[in-house]
C-alpha cells in the first residue's frame, strides 16, 4: 500500500484537471518492478464534474515480448485494486509516510535575500564592473531580464505543474529535431537558477516526475535501457481524445530515438547531484529522504557500481554518452562521466540514509570514491614534467612494477601538446581518456571543471587547471567562453575518430567548439578555487555577445568568433548558464554549498591503488602524502 501510494504522495505538484493514468514506479522495492516508460495525465474540460481522479492503469508494455512478468502481473493487480480512483489534490499525510528517518540530514542555513535586496546588490554589482567593459548598468539589467523573460517562456508544464525547460525555444525555427525536449543534462542550469531565486517548485517537480520515467526493468537485448538508467530527455505530447478531452503523455527517450542511439550515463548523475543541490539550496530535505526517492539513488548508484569486466574503477562507456553525445572518440573511460560518477557518488553517499539494507552499498561508494580519486590523480594528470616523463616511456613492461603502466606509445605525445603545455609546473590538466595503449591528452572542459568542483583532483592539480586556462585564455575562452574540448580534431584524425561527421568539423560543436553553457561550471569552479575574477572576466565576455547574438548554443572557430554553423538560437542552457554564472558570483555562499572540499577520510580508505608497485597496505601517511601531489 505504502508502495503504491509513493507516487501520489509526492506532491507539491498541483492539482490539475487531469487524471494520471499510468504509473511508472509504484514500487519502491527493486523486485516489484512496475514499469511503463511514461506517464500520462488526461485532461478533461467537460463540465468539470471530477476533474481531479486519478486513476492508476497496468501499463507493462515488455518491449519484445509484450509479456508482463508474474511479479509484475501481481503489481499490476494489487495497483489496479489500490486505485480505483483518488481525487489529485495534495495530501500532506502522504508525504509523511513515505518519508524515513533521516540520519545524515544537514540543514543548511542560507540566507536569503529579499527580492529588492537581490535587486540592489546586482545594480551594485553593476556599478563595480561599469568601468572595466563599458557596459552600462541599465544594458546589464536589460540583459539579465532578457534572459530571465526568455527562460520563463522556455517552461514545459504537464499536468498544469512546471516540470522543466526545453533545450531551446527559437520560434522561427521549423525543424526543431528534440530541442523542444526538456533533457536531464540541460536542465540543471535553468534548476540552479530557480532554485537560487527562491522557485524551487519546478525543481522539485523535475526531480520526482524524471524519476517516475526511471528505467525498471533490464531489457538490453529488446534495446532498452538498463534498470536504474535516467532518460537523456522527455517530452510532454499532448494527444486528443473523444470530445473535448485530451490527455498529455510524459514521453522520455533513453537513446532509443536519439541521435546515433546514445546511452545518456550522464542523466542518473546529474539527476542524483541535482538532487543534492535541491536540498542544499532550498533546505528541504524531506525530498532526498523520501523511499521512493532513496531508491532512485540507490538504482543509478547499483547500475554504475556493477561489476563488469573492466580492470579500472572508473565506469566504462560508449561514445558520445555525456554532453558530447554524438562520436567523437571517448568510449572507455572519458573524464567527463569520471567527473560526474565521482560527484555523484560524492552526493550520494551525504543522501543515502544508513540502515541496515544500505550499509553495505554505502560501503561500496565509499571504497570506489577513494579508488577512483585514486587512480584519476595518478593516471589522468598531466603537466611539462609528466608529458616529458610520458615521452621518455619504456614500452612494454610486463611485471606489477612497470612504470609505463598502460603500455602508453611515446609516439602518442604529439607535437600540438609539447607546443601547448606551459613550462610553468604550476600549469597542467586531466586528460580526456586513458584506457590501455591510450591516453587521449585533449583538453576536455567539463570534466577538468567538475574535477575542481567535486575534488577529484588534488588541491593543488585543481589550483594547476585553472592556471592552464588563464595562461591558455585565448584558446579556452578566446571570444566566447567556453572551448567544449582543445584542440579540435582535424584531417585524418576527424575522418577516422568522429566518422567524417559534417557537424562536428574541426573548431565547430563538439569538436572545439565554444559552449556558453559551461559557464556556470567555470564560474563554480573559480569561486571553489577563490578565483571569481577569473568568472567574472569571462561572464562580462559573454554578456557583451550573448545576446545580440539571440543566445546562440555555441560558437565555432578556434576562438569562438563566429556563432556555431548549425547552432540553435535561444538555447535555454545558454541563457540559464549565463543567469547561473552570474548568481553564484552574487551569492558565495550559495555556491560554497554546491561544491566539495577534500575529504581526508576518503583518502585514508585504501591507498593501494597508487603504488607502483601493486598491492600494498594502505597506511594514513601514504595517503595524506597524496593531497600534496
Ligand atoms: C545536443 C548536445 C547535448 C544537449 C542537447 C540538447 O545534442 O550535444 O549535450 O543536451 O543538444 O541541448
Amino acid at each position: 500500500m505504502m508502495n503504491a501510494i509513493a507516487f501520489l504522495g509526492n506532491s507539491t505538484m498541483r492539482p490539475s484537471k487531469c487524471l494520471l493514468r499510468a504509473f511508472t514506479r509504484l514500487s519502491p522495492s527493486r523486485d516489484t518492478a512496475f514499469q511503463s516508460h511514461h506517464s500520462r495525465c488526461i485532461n478533461q474540460n467537460i463540465n468539470n464534474q471530477d476533474p481531479y481522479r486519478i486513476t492508476k492503469l497496468r501499463n507493462v508494455v515488455q518491449f519484445c515480448t509484450n509479456r508482463p512478468s508474474s511479479v509484475t502481473t501481481q503489481v499490476a493487480s494489487e495497483a489496479r485494486n489500490l486505485s480505483a480512483s483518488r481525487t489529485c489534490t495534495k495530501d500532506p499525510t502522504l508525504d509523511k509516510i513515505i518519508a524515513k528517518n533521516g540520519l545524515n540530514v544537514k540543514p543548511l542555513t542560507v540566507e536569503r535575500l529579499e527580492e529588492d535586496e537581490k535587486d540592489e546588490e546586482v545594480v551594485n554589482g553593476d556599478v563595480r564592473n561599469i568601468d572595466k567593459d563599458g557596459l552600462e548598468n541599465v544594458r546589464r539589467k536589460e540583459i539579465e531580464e532578457e534572459a530571465w523573460r526568455l527562460l520563463r517562456q522556455s517552461v514545459v508544464t504537464y499536468c498544469d505543474s512546471p516540470v522543466g525547460t526545453m533545450a531551446a525555444n527559437d520560434p522561427t525555427d521549423t525543424a526543431p529535431l528534440n530541442y523542444d525536449q526538456v533533457f536531464v543534462r540541460d536542465f540543471v542550469p535553468s534548476a540552479l537558477a530557480f532554485l537560487m531565486k527562491g522557485e524551487g517548485e519546478i525543481v522539485r517537480n523535475f526531480l520526482l516526475y524524471t524519476l517516475q520515467l526511471q528505467s525498471w526493468e533490464k531489457t538490453v537485448d529488446c534495446y532498452s535501457p538498463g534498470q536504474g538508467l535516467m532518460p537523456a530527455s522527455f517530452k510532454v505530447r499532448t494527444s486528443p481524445l473523444e470530445e473535448d478531452k485530451f490527455e498529455e503523455v510524459l514521453d522520455p527517450d533513453f537513446g532509443e530515438s536519439a541521435i546515433g542511439r546514445v546511452a545518456p550515463v550522464d542523466s542518473g548523475l546529474w539527476w542524483i547531484i541535482l538532487l543534492r543541490a535541491y536540498g542544499k539550496i532550498t533546505g528541504d530535505y524531506s525530498l532526498q529522504e523520501r523511499v521512493d526517492v532513496q531508491t532512485g539513488i540507490k538504482m543509478i548508484a547499483n547500475l554504475c557500481l556493477a561489476d563488469g569486466f573492466d580492470m579500472f574503477p572508473t565506469l566504462l562507456v560508449t561514445d558520445g554518452s555525456c554532453m558530447i553525445d554524438r562520436r567523437m572518440g571517448i568510449h572507455g573511460h572519458p573524464l567527463e562521466i569520471q567527473a560526474l560518477f565521482y560527484s555523484a557518488l560524492r552526493s550520494s553517499r551525504e543522501m543515502i540514509t544508513i540502515n541496515d539494507s544500505s550499509k553495505n552499498l554505502v560501503r561500496t561508494i565509499n571504497n570506489r570514491l577513494s579508488a577512483i580519486s585514486f587512480h584519476i590523480r595518478e593516471n589522468y594528470w598531466v603537466d611539462k614534467g609528466k608529458i616529458n616523463e610520458i615521452y621518455r616511456y619504456k614500452t612494454e613492461e610486463y611485471s606489477t612494477d612497470a612504470t609505463n603502466k598502460f603500455n602508453i606509445y611515446p609516439d602518442q605525445v604529439s607535437p600540438w601538446l609539447m607546443d601547448w603545455i606551459p613550462e610553468s609546473h604550476r600549469c597542467g590538466f586531466l586528460v580526456g581518456n586513458l584506457q590501455p595503449a591510450h591516453m587521449d591528452f585533449r583538453f576536455f572542459t567539463l570534466g577538468n571543471l567538475w574535477s575542481i568542483i567535486s575534488s577529484l583532483g588534488t588541491p593543488r592539480q585543481n589550483q594547476a587547471i585553472l592556471n592552464l586556462i588563464e595562461e591558455k585564455w585565448d584558446d579556452l575562452i578566446g571570444h566566447m567562453p567556453l572551448k567544449i574540448c582543445f584542440p579540435a580534431l582535424e584531417s585524418s584524425e576527424w575522418h577516422i575518430i568522429t566518422g567524417s561527421d559534417p557537424k562536428n568539423t574541426p573548431w565547430s560543436y563538439h569538436n572545439g567548439g565554444s559552449w556558453p553553457t559551461l559557464l556556470w561550471q567555470f564560474t563554480l569552479a573559480c569561486m571553489k578555487m577563490g578565483r571569481p575574477e577569473l568568472a567574472e572576466k569571462a561572464v562580462t565576455l559573454a554578456e557583451k555577445r550573448l545576446q545580440a547574438d539571440r543566445w546562440p548554443e555555441y560558437y565555432d572557430t578556434r576562438y569562438g568568433k563566429f556563432i556555431g554553423k548549425k547552432s540553435r538560437l535561444y538555447q535555454t542552457w545558454t541563457i540559464a548558464g549565463f543567469l547561473t554564472a552570474k548568481q553564484l558570483l552574487q551569492n558565495p555562499e550559495m555556491a560554497s554549498s554546491l561544491f566539495w572540499e577534500e575529504d581526508l577520510e576518503l583518502l585514508e580508505t585504501c591507498v593501494c591503488v597508487l603504488t607502483k608497485s601493486g598491492r600494498k597496505s594502505c597506511s594514513r601517511a601514504a595517503a595524506k602524502s597524496q593531497i600534496l601531489i
